[in-house]
């Protein structure tokens, strides 16, 4: 049985329905080098939680440890996602089980065309997002659905990364630094394609240096600092508390 309780008890709110996403004592190592040091927490169905920090606190290695890449090691800590223990899984497995990482770098593959790379990334038969339908939600990609993916601009590109994501019929989208290098207008329409995509009930944790952008789409918000959360809570309680955001994100 892969029924685990879940672990409420350490998150800081009172919770009002129970966690889809469940992270539990989770510590993480490059080599020698001890990283994220025991972080719990809960991600609610249908949430977008902001994964905050200042540089180097643990931010991605937190995602790559969700999403069972060989690099961090977690060697302590339970990852339950929709009842199913990620912590017992490899990357793929943690991936067929309805994890999605869209990594900072968006990996587009070469030679392939926005479509191929979409076609590649679909489940079949599709379920939630056919291609037509996510042409539908980024139409550019649609405009361009014959070009090489790699050609495309670095917005375009972060469109077809996240497109890819939910071809594969995800239930968590973990986006690394989403808005990167983006100008603020692409930002606009990543962030109200992110919005669309939570109507329709995904889950997401979002990893932004941005944090002011990533605040005022998320619903609640987890300050890391050295690799342990030093906050957890409302997005909206972050955006009020100019103490806790001057000291643990500088703005
Ligand atoms: N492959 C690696 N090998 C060794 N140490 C690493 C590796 N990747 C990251 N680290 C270290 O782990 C710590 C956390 O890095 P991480 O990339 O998770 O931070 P981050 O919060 O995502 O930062 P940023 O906002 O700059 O992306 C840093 O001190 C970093 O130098
Ligand atoms: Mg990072």
């Amino acid at each position: 049985m892969n029924v685990r309780p879940d672990f409420s008890k350490h998150a800081n709110q009172a919770e009002t329905a129970p966690a889809f996403l469940s992270v539990w004592d989770m510590h993480s190592y490059y080599g020698e080098s001890y990283i994220v040091q025991g972080i719990s927490f809960n991600v609610h169905e249908g949430e977008i939680l902001a994964l905050l920090g200042r540089n180097g606190a643990g931010k991605t290695t937190t995602l790559r440890s969700i999403a069972r890449m060989d690099n961090p090691q977690v060697n302590h800590g339970e990852i339950w996602l929709d009842h199913q223990p990620l912590h017992r899984m490899a990357s793929h497995q943690a991936a067929s089980a309805g994890l999605g990482l869209v990594p900072e770098d968006r990996c587009i593959i070469p030679g392939l065309t926005v479509e191929e790379n979409l076609q590649l990334a679909q489940i079949a038969p599709p379920v939630g997002w056919s291609i037509e339908r996510l042409y539908q939600l980024f139409p550019r990609l649609g405009e361009r659905r014959k070009q090489e993916g790699v050609t495309l601009s670095g917005g375009e590109q972060q469109m077809l990364s996240i497109a890819r994501a939910l071809a594969r019929d995800i239930k968590v989208l973990l986006l690394d630094e989403p808005y990167e290098g983006l100008a603020p207008v692409i930002v606009d329409e990543i962030e109200k394609t992110l919005r669309h995509v939570k109507e329709q009930g995904m889950t997401t944790i979002l990893v932004e240096q941005n944090a002011v952008r990533a605040l005022q789409l998320a619903d609640r918000a987890i300050i890391l600092d050295t690799g342990s959360i030093v906050f957890d809570g409302s997005a909206a309680e972050v955006l009020d508390n100019a103490e806790l955001r001057a000291e643990y994100l500088a703005i």
